[in-house]
C-alpha cells in the first residue's frame, strides 16, 4: 500500500465510513457546511449515474456489479479530488483497493455506534438497505461485527452513542482542525 501522501493535510478530502444507517450522509452534510466544502455521498451519485435506487441497483444489475461500480467511483474522486467530505456506503470499505486509497489519500473518520444502539434503528432502515433483508436478528449482529476489521483501519474514531448528528460533527471538524494544527501548522 502507498503510505507517502504528498496532498497536505488541510487539502485532503474527508471520509466517513461505518455500518449502514449510523448517519454518514447526515453527518456528512453538516461537516461539509461547517468547513465550507462539497459534499459527496457514494451511494446517491451512483443513484444518479444509473438513475436507479440503490435497492433496485442491487435486484436488477447484483450486488457484484454494485461493488465494483463503487470502488471504481471511490478511487476516482479520492485519487482526482481534493477538499471533499464523501460518506462511502457501508459496505465500500470492506474492499481493499477502497481502504488502500482512503488511507493513502485522505483522513478517514469511524463513525461508531454501538450494537445496542444501531439495532433500534433497524425498522427504519430495512426496506431501503438489501443486506438486511430477510435477514434474522442474530444475522445481522453477527455482520455487524464482522465489520468492524475493516473499519477499525481508520485515521480516527468517533464514538456516536448519546451523541446527535450536530455533535457528532462538531466532534470531527476539532478533530480534523487539531491535525491540521499540529500536522501542518500556518506560519
Ligand atoms: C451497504 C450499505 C448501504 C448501501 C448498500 C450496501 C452495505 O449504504 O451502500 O445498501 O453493504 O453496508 P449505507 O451505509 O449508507 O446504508
Amino acid at each position: 500500500m502507498e503510505t507517502y501522501c504528498n496532498i497536505p493535510l488541510r487539502e485532503r478530502n474527508i471520509v466517513l465510513i461505518g455500518f449502514m444507517g449510523v448517519g454518514k450522509t447526515t453527518i456528512g452534510q453538516l461537516v461539509a457546511k461547517k468547513l465550507y466544502r462539497d459534499f459527496i455521498d457514494v451511494d446517491q451519485e451512483i443513484e444518479k449515474i444509473h438513475n436507479m435506487s440503490i435497492p433496485t441497483i442491487f435486484q436488477q444489475l447484483g450486488e457484484e456489479y454494485f461493488r465494483k461500480v463503487e470502488k471504481e467511483f471511490i478511487v476516482d474522486i479520492c485519487t482526482n479530488t481534493r477538499l471533499k467530505i464523501i460518506s462511502l456506503g457501508g459496505g465500500a470499505y470492506l474492499q481493499e483497493e477502497v481502504r488502500n486509497v482512503c488511507l493513502s489519500k485522505c483522513i478517514v473518520f469511524f463513525l461508531d455506534l454501538s450494537w445496542d444502539s444501531w439495532k433500534d434503528r433497524i425498522p427504519l432502515i430495512v426496506n431501503s438497505r438489501p443486506l438486511l433483508k430477510n435477514k434474522t436478528l442474530e444475522e445481522i449482529e453477527e455482520l455487524f461485527f464482522k465489520r468492524r476489521d475493516a473499519y477499525s483501519l481508520h485515521n480516527s474514531r468517533v464514538s456516536m452513542n448519546d451523541l446527535d448528528p450536530e455533535a457528532v460533527a462538531d466532534q470531527i471538524v476539532k478533530s480534523v482542525k487539531w491535525t491540521w494544527e499540529i500536522y501542518e501548522p500556518n506560519d
